[in-house]
């Protein structure tokens, strides 16, 4: 009598990743993971020299490309899929700029921050998207925050980029439906990387020490890269369609516990 015998388990296959905001914190977190995780990853920045670096500590590609330019960001396309499939797309280029109430916020602040955070990741996705689906196991991943879920004072602008970011995430999975894509939004709350507040407030190291001070434990970009790999390896057929980190400090936007 014949068996139904199950089919041979398939090969593996080399995934690959394209990571933004790789130079630094989170996304050269993620890169080091991913890489240690057995991907081929290409780290996508503006600053050359710390790409260089990660790739000879990695083994990662590189790619210098600015997200908020259409140029780069159809060079990047073209240059990403020439070399293979893509698997999956972390979207981690992002930041705040200030922290001004709403009666004084500058616009050139809000500005770059929607440029950033919203039509970056929205310019990336769509320049890949064609192929993340045609790769059969495609992922994209936005690195919003727990400012896309609620507010703080001073938060305003940061705050409206990152709720409008989420939403790329939120509409694009329906939009998907059907499609071998999924659609994963990782938000974490307070994260001690190098370099976001010091970016936040202008080079102001004092105010950027200052978000840390007397916290115990904030998370670290390796926290949250743990994260990120982690719902990239779930099975593909398992979205993990959000997932909110925060450090057990942190309970929420407003509350912090500082010694
Ligand atoms: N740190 C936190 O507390 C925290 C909390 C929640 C969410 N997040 C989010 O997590 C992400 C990463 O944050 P992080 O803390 O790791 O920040 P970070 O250390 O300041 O890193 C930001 C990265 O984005 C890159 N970048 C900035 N502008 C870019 C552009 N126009 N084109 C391409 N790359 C650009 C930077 O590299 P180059 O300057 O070399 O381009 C850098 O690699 C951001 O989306 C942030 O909003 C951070």
């Amino acid at each position: 009598m014949t068996q139904n015998l199950p089919a041979s388990p398939a090969v593996p296959e080399q995934l690959r990743a394209v990571v933004t905001g790789a130079s630094s914190g989170i996304g050269a977190a993620t890169v080091r993971r991913l890489r240690a995780a057995g991907w081929d990853v290409v780290a996508v920045a503006r600053r050359a020299d710390r790409l260089a670096a990660l790739a000879a500590e990695t083994g990662a590609s590189v790619l210098v490309a600015d997200v908020t330019s259409d140029d780069d960001v159809a060079r990047l396309a073209a240059e990403v899929t020439a070399g293979g499939p893509v698997h999956a797309l972390v979207n981690n280029a992002g930041g705040a700029q200030g922290a001004a109430p709403i009666a004084s916020s500058a616009l050139e602040d809000w500005r770059g921050m929607f440029e950033l955070n919203v039509l970056g990741t929205l310019r990336v996705t769509q320049a890949l998207l064609p192929a993340l689906v045609a790769s059969g196991r495609g992922d994209v991943v936005v690195m919003t925050s727990t400012a896309a879920h609620d507010t703080y004072p001073g938060g305003g602008g940061y705050v409206a980029a990152k709720h409008a970011e989420r939403q790329i995430a939120t509409t694009l999975r329906l939009e998907l439906i059907g499609q071998p894509v999924r659609v994963i939004e990782i938000a974490p709350g307070m994260v001690a990387t190098e370099e976001f507040s010091l970016n936040r407030f202008g080079g102001d190291a004092a105010k950027a020490e200052a978000v840390y001070a007397g916290v115990d434990a904030p998370l670290t970009a390796d926290d949250v890269a743990d994260a990120v790999v982690w719902t990239l390896t779930r099975p593909h057929h398992v979205n993990i369609d959000q997932l909110v980190m925060r450090p057990r400090a942190q309970v929420s936007n407003t509350q912090v516990a500082r010694a």
